[in-house]
């Protein structure tokens, strides 16, 4: 993403890898759109675009910069996604900042431009901060197997899952990915497989039903996933598809490691039913790139998230540190910076 002051700039994530395209959203019409349509997406991603996208609502509100102004545009924001808690991390960060402010409404913008600035830089030092400390837990010859996209592009930078391959990398191992494809909305096909050659990785493209498959008859160290929202008890919420592969390792005793900085923990929620789980449109299941592949009048059901237990789940990474079960008391610790 690129911000100017005024305006940001999206690659647009539906046309990638074919086309490397931008949308410039100068309201914060657009930014909303922007994230319900998916040009940016990922935890940390929408949540910096919204906290940028507040910032230009403030400007268009410059002559009446009020909380009930405000307020309307935090809500319009917040009402694009319902699952990453990143987006509401990030527009809360932005409202209390917002309420805590005194003076002409240059200033206050100036304030709310340096806090979203604030949160986006944050973000590319939290993602190299993960990934150093996942890497310790990758052997020297790696094969992991990753689910959705969370790298550079689901971040500010650099990425959560994929930060863990990079300082790997950079570490001197070698690494092999296989990569899901994430139906429906194929961001690892799209967007991992892309990133993943881009930094040099051995990457393999397998459809998602191919995993377990893998696990048995290839070597497999562990499956390295992002998170849109971590319940107190260790309950990930992440890509439709993380809960299967969870169990699919641990069935063939493949780690399981998902890697989130402490604005996808959510203190609130003692466990993942609590987590709201998006349901995305029919067409994404029936259609691809617009091409119907199933019959007329089909039911078809697309959540676009699923919640693994923590019992799955064999180290949460964070900037923090890394976690280990059991979880409970512990996330809600670190998370406080006990
Ligand atoms: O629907 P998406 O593409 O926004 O879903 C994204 C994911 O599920 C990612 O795995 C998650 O946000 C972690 S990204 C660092």
């Amino acid at each position: 993403m690129k911000w100017d002051g005024r305006s940001i700039s999206l690659i647009d994530q539906r046309k990638l890898p074919q086309v490397e395209e931008y949308v410039k959203c100068e309201s914060s019409d657009c930014v909303a759109l922007a994230i319900k349509d998916m040009v940016v997406r990922g935890a940390p991603a929408i949540g910096a675009t919204a906290a940028f996208g507040y910032v230009i609502g403030a400007i268009e509100n410059k002559d009446d910069l009020c909380v009930e102004k405000m307020n309307k545009i935090k809500e319009k924001l917040a009402k694009t996604r319902p699952t990453a808690v990143n987006l509401f991390w990030a527009l809360e960060r932005m409202h209390s900042k917002f309420l805590s402010l005194k003076g002409d409404p240059d200033y206050v913008i100036r304030s709310l431009n340096d806090e979203a600035e604030r949160i986006a830089n944050e973000d590319i030092a939290v993602n190299k901060k993960m990934g150093e400390y996942g890497q310790s837990l990758l052997p020297s010859n790696a094969t992991v197997i990753t689910h959705c996209n969370a790298g550079a592009l689901a971040t500010v930078d650099y990425g959560t899952a994929i930060g863990m391959i990079h300082a790997a990398l950079d570490h001197g191992k070698v690494i092999s990915a296989y990569v899901d494809e994430t139906r429906p909305y194929l961001q690892g096909s799209r967007l991992t497989a892309w990133e993943l050659m881009k930094l040099g990785v051995k990457t393999t493209l397998i459809c998602d039903n191919m995993a377990g498959w893998v696990m048995k008859t290839k070597k497999v160290d562990a499956v390295i996933v992002g998170a849109d929202r971590i319940a107190s008890n260790g309950d990930v919420a992440n890509k439709i598809g993380t809960y299967s592969l969870a169990l699919l390792a641990k069935r063939h005793n493949v780690k399981f490691y998902v890697v989130a900085p402490i604005s996808t923990i959510d203190l609130n929620i003692k466990s993942g039913s609590e987590i709201p789980i998006e349901e995305r449109s029919h067409d994404e299941v029936t259609s691809i790139k617009g091409i119907r592949i199933a019959p007329d009048g089909v039911g078809v059901y697309n959540p676009a998230f699923d919640v693994t237990d923590a019992s799955l789940v064999d180290a949460i990474v964070t900037e923090r540190g890394v976690i280990f079960p059991p979880y409970d008391g512990k996330i809600e610790k670190v998370v406080r910076g006990g």
